[in-house]
């Protein structure tokens, strides 16, 4: 596959409402979480990032990917690629851009979410080199008030 031009960078504050809309297109958000809350709290803290990116002929924003690390492992999370530009590559590169942010972090490994039964997008990460994990993700909602379904 010929691989396709893309103009990578941070997020800036003129970017959080086309991200918005990127997830939105691209099924990723979810009532209990609140994006601009998640976006906000990214950009807060120096052990996460939210890179954006858009093709060189175009303005509007294409892809994005949010990674940072809780001190000892990566985690990359709202990984888009807009629908019409889906299947170009686009969603590798982004993967190694995120891969890359946290080999400079010194952070060796990476882990990320798959809801079960969404085989697509798994079968993309296995195909990135992304295996099953051994252990099962367990959680608690420490604010009960923010509860969700998953
Ligand atoms: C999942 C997603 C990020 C993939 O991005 P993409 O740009 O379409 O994928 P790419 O074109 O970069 O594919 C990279 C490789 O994975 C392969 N691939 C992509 N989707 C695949 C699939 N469903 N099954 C098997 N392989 C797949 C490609 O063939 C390509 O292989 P190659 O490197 O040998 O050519 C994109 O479809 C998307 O944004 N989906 C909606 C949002 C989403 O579900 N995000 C993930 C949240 S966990």
């Amino acid at each position: 596959m010929q691989k396709t031009e893309l103009y990578m960078r941070e997020i800036c504050d003129d970017d959080v409402a086309d991200v918005i809309k990127l997830w939105e297109h691209c099924g990723l958000l979810r009532p209990w979480n609140d994006p601009q809350t998640d976006i906000a709290f990214c950009r807060q803290k120096p052990n996460s990032t939210l890179l954006v990116a858009r093709m060189p002929e175009e303005e509007k924003l294409q892809a994005s990917i949010m990674v940072g690390h809780d001190g000892h492992r990566g985690w990359i999370y709202y990984l888009a690629i807009a629908p019409a530009h889906q299947g170009k590559g686009l969603g590798k590169q982004m993967m190694q851009a995120a891969e890359n942010w946290l080999l400079d972090q010194g952070v060796w490994k990476a882990q990320l979410m798959v809801r079960y039964g969404n085989e697509a997008v798994k079968a993309f990460y296995n195909k990135l080199g992304y295996e099953q994990s051994q252990c099962m993700v367990l959680e608690r909602w420490l604010d009960a008030s923010k509860r969700g379904d998953a």
